[in-house]
């Protein structure tokens, strides 16, 4: 049998690349693993709550219309990110998004703590068109959001299947979900599901 020696694996295309993923395999596993087991990011900081039925629908417009092509909701631990945005984003903040909007493109700035840094106001007037309030902006205008009612068709089977993966919605959540989005635009709710990002922790630091 062939010995497994530097030179006889360098000259050996197959088994390199096989040697290679074994140990890219092995690293990765090692890597990855913990993180389902670690407390730190599978405890929800204090005070997470479960999406809202509307915060939730207004989750999917997010999803829907793309905003994370633009947008990330991950402030990293360096003060140009802290100073601009506020305190960093820990694993527990997002223990009940399924999927995590954490993005890695930013066209537009980071979102993760813009709750509560506008009104709802301003929010709709930016949505309806950037430009109205930063004149120099190139986010798309989002305006038909206005005219289209909040699907509630399927949020009972949305929260039931999120319950599933561990969010704990309660079975009042569940039957109260479609009242809770009677009459809300799609515009509405997305602004409540903004409104609501990354309150948990204010701190600066
Ligand atoms: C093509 C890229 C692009 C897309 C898509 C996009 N945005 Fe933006 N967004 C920007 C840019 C650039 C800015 C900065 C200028 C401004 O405030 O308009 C911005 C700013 C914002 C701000 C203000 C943030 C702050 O801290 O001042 C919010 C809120 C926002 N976008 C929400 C959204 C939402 C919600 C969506 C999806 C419905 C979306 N954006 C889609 C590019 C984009």
């Amino acid at each position: 049998m062939m010995k497994l020696t530097h030179d006889s694996i360098e000259r050996n295309v197959g088994l390199l690349f096989v040697l290679t993923l074994l140990v890219l395999l092995v690293g990765g596993l090692l890597e990855i693993v913990p993180l389902f087991f670690q407390k730190s990011t599978t405890t929800p900081v204090p005070g997470l709550k479960p999406y809202t039925a509307v915060r939730l629908t207004g989750r999917d417009i997010y999803i829907r219309e793309g905003c994370y092509n633009c947008h990330s909701q991950m402030i990293r631990p360096f003060r140009a990110e802290t100073e601009r945005y506020g305190r960093y984003s820990v694993a527990g903040e997002f223990v009940y998004d399924h999927p995590f909007q954490w993005g890695s493109k930013r066209t537009g700035p980071d979102l993760h703590r813009v709750g509560g840094r506008y009104s709802d106001e301003w929010h709709r007037a930016h949505l309806m068109n950037p430009r109205d309030v930063v004149p120099e902006s190139n986010m798309p205008a989002f305006a038909f959001l206005a005219k289209a009612p909040a699907d509630a068709s399927d949020i009972e089977a949305k929260m039931r299947s999120l319950r599933v993966v561990g969010v704990p919605y309660t079975d009042e959540d569940i039957a109260g979900a479609k009242a809770e989005l009677e009459g809300k635009t799609e515009l509405e709710v997305l602004i409540a599901y903004l409104q609501g990002l990354g309150l948990e922790i204010k701190d600066t630091q």
